[in-house]
């Protein structure tokens, strides 16, 4: 597998994101199972694994531990922490920080983390308090780099100023490309990864959506808009688009969806999610499915004529909850 750079974290290009062992996408696979196809993925040369704190109440955090344990110091961890407003009334950012650390660690059962996020900046808390704490826990060993989710330009540049980020991690694929203007040329200046969550578009990118495909307990595609049946169908288009492409590299739509990624920039470094081996294997292959300079701006140029029906939004996923 061929490597790639995140601030100074040298990773596979393609990572694996974690979640949907635990959370976010419905039924999980049995603990073993997922612990297997964890390290069936190191396997096949991933060594960039992602979790966080919040999924699954923390138990996906430690099943990633548990499954990372005999390849520890050969991968690169990301987790991540969300601080909010009522912890942030009783303790200073500082604590807050230092009590989210120690629980994650403790759940993955390692002495360090590699890459640590704050998943959502929190409006009511300076992000220049966030990257001091990060510094200080970079100092003091517990994480080795830092990083924001869906953060905006400024909070970048902002936080960047007083603790260097290691990578941006935001939602980002064919289909959502609201970072291209700002966030990924600001990362590109500053010298931060760019690690897109989503980039499969929850799978429909894979093609193997269907649209009468009923979604069940914490599966976000029950309320994701992209996922509505009219979008759906309005959405072929682009997926014909890159089927057209993947047919005639003999290679697949969600292949296509990856290498076009991984063309763009260099410091892009995608975590797709899957629980069945031959998804991972599929993805993980992207990396060797290289875009000539031509299929890239045929690519680009086509784009530029179909537009996106629905998208993905915290606002959207916070229904779940209601359900
Ligand atoms: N920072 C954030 O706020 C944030 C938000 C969301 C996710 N994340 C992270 O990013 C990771 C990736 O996000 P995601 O899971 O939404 O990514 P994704 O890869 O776009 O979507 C995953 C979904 O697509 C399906 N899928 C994946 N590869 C496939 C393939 N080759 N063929 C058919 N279906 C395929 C999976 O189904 P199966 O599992 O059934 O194969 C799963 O339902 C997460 O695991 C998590 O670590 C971060």
């Amino acid at each position: 597998m061929k490597k790639r750079f995140i601030g100074n974290l040298e990773v596979s290009s393609i990572g694996l994101g974690c979640m949907g062992f635990s959370h976010g996408y419905g039924s999980i696979p049995e603990r073993n199972e997922s612990i297997r196809l964890m390290q069936q993925a190191f396997d096949l040369g991933c060594t960039f694994f992602d979790t966080a704190e919040g999924y699954a109440n923390g138990s996906n955090e430690e099943l990633v531990g548990e499954a990372l344990k005999p390849i520890r110091d050969k991968v690169i961890l990301s987790t991540k922490f969300i601080i909010e407003k009522d912890d942030f009334s009783k303790e200073s950012t500082m604590q807050q920080v230092r009590t989210h650390v120690e629980a994650s660690l403790k759940r993955l059962g390692t002495d360090r983390i590699d890459l640590y996020y704050q998943h959502r900046v929190n409006k009511d808390i300076p992000v220049e308090e966030v990257a001091f704490s990060m510094g200080e826990l970079i100092k003091e060993g517990k994480i080795l780099a830092w990083g924001q989710s869906q953060a905006t330009e400024d909070e970048i540049r902002r936080a960047h100023a007083v603790t260097p980020l290691t990578a941006i991690q935001s939602e980002y694929s064919i289909m959502e490309r609201m970072f291209e203007k700002d966030v990924i040329p600001t990362c590109e200046e500053l010298g931060i990864g760019f690690v897109p969550f989503s980039p499969l578009a929850s799978g429909f990118l894979s093609g193997k959506i269907s649209k009468d495909t009923k979604y069940e307990g914490d599966d976000v595609r029950r309320v994701i808009s992209r996922f509505d049946r009219d979008n759906l169908i309005a959405n072929q288009p682009l997926l014909e688009l890159i089927t057209q492409v993947a047919k005639s590299k003999d290679a697949t739509p969600a292949q296509i969806s990856l290498a076009w990624m991984l063309y763009k920039k260099d410091f892009i470094v995608p975590i797709p999610g899957s629980r069945k081996i031959e998804r991972i294997q599929e993805n993980l292959g992207a990396a060797d499915v290289k875009l000539s300079d031509d299929e890239f701006n045929q690519i680009e140029k086509e784009l530029e004529n179909i537009k996106i029906h629905g998208n993905r939004t915290d606002e959207d996923i916070a229904k779940l909850k209601e359900m």
